[in-house]
């Protein structure tokens, strides 16, 4: 029996080799500090909880109509409004089951083999793959630590060919924490314009910025398509809920597509959603602190510890360091700090080839635990580097 070749060019993600490798650890008593999980490490808020026994409770546990259920899809635009000030009609939102299934619903309406997709080098893991499983073609665009990682209109530009069917953006960007400012926003958007590019915005990380103020790209543009959802800002990583919010001629093609391939998403879940967009702000802004004393404290220990971090990230919840001075194999590096210091990190690799040489420190973890990793990170190095 022979694997079907789309599946050849699907890359695993790292970080979850390094997490199994944790889990077998564990279980033979091995304390780990995890700081590689992009995973909150909060309980849900409180609203969420309540509405998902309610809505059991009130039996709501049908499919609900293949866009999404409307009073989350109002629910998501009104937050739209309120946040941004940008008008996204109800019609035009897909809800999903996570990003990653909007992710695959979009490339496949939008991407015809041989198109090209412009993502930026680091980028999330998954990006790439998704691109290639519809036989497009992802165009790395190298960013760089001391321009904070962030896209030059420039390197855009030249990157662009007759082939070129979107931009694709991440502000706050997993793995490295920065946020793209407002007037590189507008370039990017000038120069998608100047060509007819769609820009493609995953929001996911909208919600948890710390210094200055992250945008949806609707603010700037109707051509193009936001990605978002509930995993990481609501912590509701194991609920599985998202969307896509696309320009209008796009709905009726990723209706079918989702019609056909998921029917919908989870009904209890998209209330429990609605119920996060309304009121858990109160929790969320504890949280975001929370991060925020996180975010400090990690940079300044990775700082004290030799680490370049030339432009301090102020979102998500990742700091991506630049480790070269102590080994150019991430990867091997990444094995032998879990080995010898029982500390879980990503290797830039994981997110493309011009992360080589970095590791990706996830601060989603308690300040005690991110404590005893960051000792423990110091005694390494004075040991082994
Ligand atoms: C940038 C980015 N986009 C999308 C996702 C996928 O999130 P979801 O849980 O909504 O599928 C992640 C998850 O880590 C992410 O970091």
């Amino acid at each position: 029996m022979t694997i079907a070749r789309r599946c050849e060019k699907i890359t695993p993600f790292i970080v979850m080799d390094i997490l199994e490798k944790i889990h077998k650890m564990e279980a033979s008593g091995i304390d780990v500090v995890h700081m590689e999980i992009g995973e909150p490490d909060f309980n849900v808020p409180s609203c969420v909880s309540q509405m998902s026994i309610e809505a059991f409770s009130r039996n709501e546990t049908c499919y609900t109509h293949s866009l999404g259920d409307i009073r989350l899809r109002d629910a998501i635009s009104l937050y739209h409004r309120q946040t941004y000030g940008t008008i996204v009609d109800p019609g035009q939102i897909l809800v999903t089951s996570g990003t990653s299934p909007a992710m695959l619903l979009l490339f496949s309406a939008l991407v015809d083999p041989g198109d090209e997709i412009i993502i930026s080098d680091p980028h999330y893991a998954c990006y790439a793959n998704f691109i290639n499983y519809v036989q497009g073609v992802p165009v790395p665009v190298k960013v760089f630590e001391d321009e904070g990682f962030v896209y030059t209109p420039k390197a855009i530009e030249a990157a662009i060919t007759p082939k070129t069917k979107a931009i694709f953006i991440n502000s706050p960007s997993n793995p490295t924490g920065n946020v793209i400012p407002r007037d590189r926003m507008e370039e990017i958007v000038a120069v998608a314009e100047s060509h007819g590019l769609y820009i493609i915005s995953d929001e996911i990380y909208h919600g948890l910025v710390y210094e200055g103020q992250e945008h949806s790209i609707f603010e700037f543009t109707d051509k193009g398509f936001v990605l978002n959802g509930f995993s990481k800002l609501f912590a509701m990583t194991g609920l599985r809920l998202g969307y896509l919010i696309a320009p209008p001629h796009f709905v009726r093609p990723l209706q079918v597509l989702q019609q056909n391939f998921f029917i919908c998403a989870n009904s209890v879940t998209q209330l429990a959603g609605a119920a996060a967009l309304t009121g858990a702000k109160a929790e969320t802004d504890e949280m975001r602190q929370t991060y925020n004393n996180r975010r400090k404290y990690v940079i300044k220990r990775l700082k004290g510890m030799g680490f370049g971090i030339s432009v301090e990230p102020t979102g998500a919840f990742y700091v991506f360091a630049n480790a070269k001075h102590i080994s150019n194999d991430s990867y091997s590096l990444a094995f032998d700090i879990l080995d010898k210091a029982h500390i879980g990190v990503t290797p830039g690799i994981d997110f493309g080839a011009n992360g080589e040489g970095y590791l990706r420190f996830s601060y989603a973890n308690s300040m005690e635990n991110l404590t005893i990793g960051m000792d423990r990170m110091e005694t390494y190095l004075k040991e082994y580097a």
